[in-house]
């Protein structure tokens, strides 16, 4: 039997240690289904061109049909010289249907079959991974919502920074995955073009109808140039980008927690089903969920990154170092489903300890807001900043907080201090100043989240 789809000019066996190295079926098996999708259409695709008759057509549809019931039952038994996933399932078709199998391919190559099969893949998932997102938003801005009031230390070079609200710090992180999932739809909609129908790289010299088959495909485009569309890994590398950025800020929103999460912190106390045990120390409770997501956005990146090395150097159109795409596409999309249903779940099931998140409150914080005051009894902002650090000086000095300074003490760094400075003391009071769009006051925090619900309704 053929058993290569290429055997015609060999006659020496290929090295088994080359076989293995050039084999990508252990991974490229998962486009099972997107590689039948795609030859159905082709199939129809050649039909309609006059190089299948009707009935081979047929033929060749229920040939494929029964290679897709084998795959979904678990009863496709791969062969040795099965290469990838587009050699076995040919190989496949023939032994079912025998001649007609044989011409499924004419004018096509493994070069167009490959990249329309990711698209087709990778189209789907991105589906999947647009929900957990949204989802992970819904999750933060729930919580946001319930949670209302809990004032807590903002902070800046991880020092004490100004009081915010614990929902303004968890829709600071809705908001990155919002951006998220617009890029994913702006990547979706830039990848929607089908490559089928180019051939090796030179195009098909019979006549395709290419806007039949992207529409039977679902695509919205088609390639315009052949040479490209073999060639073209775009969108694996802005996939592979897309996913290190998403699981950057999943990294950061990790980091945050995990620094919450300490004893030092206590700011909020993890779900146990999140957190494993140490095999010495009895008394550990580690936030590995966290550490994990923290860790995958390294590996992730080193998938973008190893990626990127793959394309610098290549000459035009398709060689074989583009079989690397699939590893870091499948492992980056593995990671970043996991991280990211973690993630909802650790984030859904955390308790925040609003008694501790006020108590790491410090006056010093309300020096910007000491400052204000200022500025607000006609004081220029620099000169307010300056008196106001006086005072930050004074309290230090005396050894006390800015708060038990009487009006007196203050009066000696400014004659506007008066009676009413009291309420500066008073950290409610400061977060409700911020009232400006964006800020950390209620009315900014009830405004996001309406601007957030409305967003996940249409999305
Ligand atoms: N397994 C190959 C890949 O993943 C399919 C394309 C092979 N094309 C070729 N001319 N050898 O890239």
């Amino acid at each position: 039997a053929r058993t290569k789809l290429w055997g015609g000019r060999f006659s020496e066996k290929t090295d088994t240690l080359l076989e293995k190295l050039n084999a990508s079926i252990a991974y490229d098996k998962r486009m099972w289904s997107e590689d039948i999708q795609g030859s159905q259409a082709y199939a129809h695709a050649l039909q309609r061109a006059g190089l299948l008759t009707e009935e081979e057509e047929q033929v060749i549809q229920n040939g494929l049909k029964l290679v897709s019931q084998e795959w979904e039952l678990d009863n496709f038994k791969l062969h040795q010289s099965d290469e990838d996933i587009h050699t076995a399932i040919e190989r496949r078709l023939e032994e079912l249907i025998g001649l007609p199998a044989t011409k499924l391919h004419s004018g096509r190559s493994r070069n167009d079959q490959v990249a329309t099969d990711m698209k087709l893949w990778l189209r789907s998932k991105l589906n999947v991974l647009k929900k957990y997102i949204q989802h992970l938003t819904q999750i933060l801005v729930e919580r946001a919502k319930a949670e209302v009031g809990i004032l807590m230390p903002g902070y800046t070079h991880l020092q004490r920074a100004q009081p915010v609200q614990w929902s303004h710090w968890l829709l600071s992180h809705a908001w990155y995955l919002k951006e998220d999932c617009d890029r994913l739809l702006q990547l979706q909609e830039r990848m929607n073009v089908m490559p089928l129908g180019s051939g090796a790289l030179a195009g098909s010299p019979f006549s395709i109808n290419r806007s039949l088959l992207a529409k039977d495909l679902g695509f919205a485009k088609f390639t315009y140039n052949s040479m490209n569309a073999v060639g073209n890994r775009d969108f694996i590398a802005e996939f592979l980008f897309w996913a290190s950025l998403t699981a950057v800020h999943l990294s950061q929103l990790a980091e945050d927690l995990i620094l919450y999460n300490s004893k030092e912190f206590g700011f909020i106390r993890l779900s146990e089903s999140y957190c494993t045990g140490s095999s010495l120390m009895p008394q550990k409770k580690n936030p590995d969920s966290l550490e994990l997501i923290r860790g995958k956005a390294g590996r992730i990146y080193g998938n973008n990154c190893g990626f990127m090395m793959v394309l610098k150097g290549l000459p035009s159109t398709y060689n074989k170092d583009l079989q690397e795409d699939k590893e870091a596409m499948f492992d980056t999309y593995d990671s970043l489903e996991c991280v990211l249903q973690v993630a909802m779940w650790t984030v859904k099931t955390l308790m925040v300890n609003e008694v501790s998140c006020a108590t790491a409150l410090s006056p010093d914080m309300l020096a910007t807001d000491l400052a204000y005051y200022l500025v607000r009894k006609g004081v220029a902002f620099r000169e307010a900043h300056y008196l106001a650090g006086e005072v930050v000086a004074l309290a230090e000095k005396q050894n006390m907080d800015m708060p038990s300074l009487t009006l007196q003490q203050l009066k000696t760094i400014s004659e506007k201090f008066e009676d009413d400075v009291l309420k500066v003391w008073d950290y409610k009071h400061s977060v409700e100043q911020y009232q400006t769009v964006g800020g950390t006051s209620t009315s900014s925090i009830l405004h996001q989240i309406h601007l957030l619900e409305e967003w996940l309704h249409f999305a």
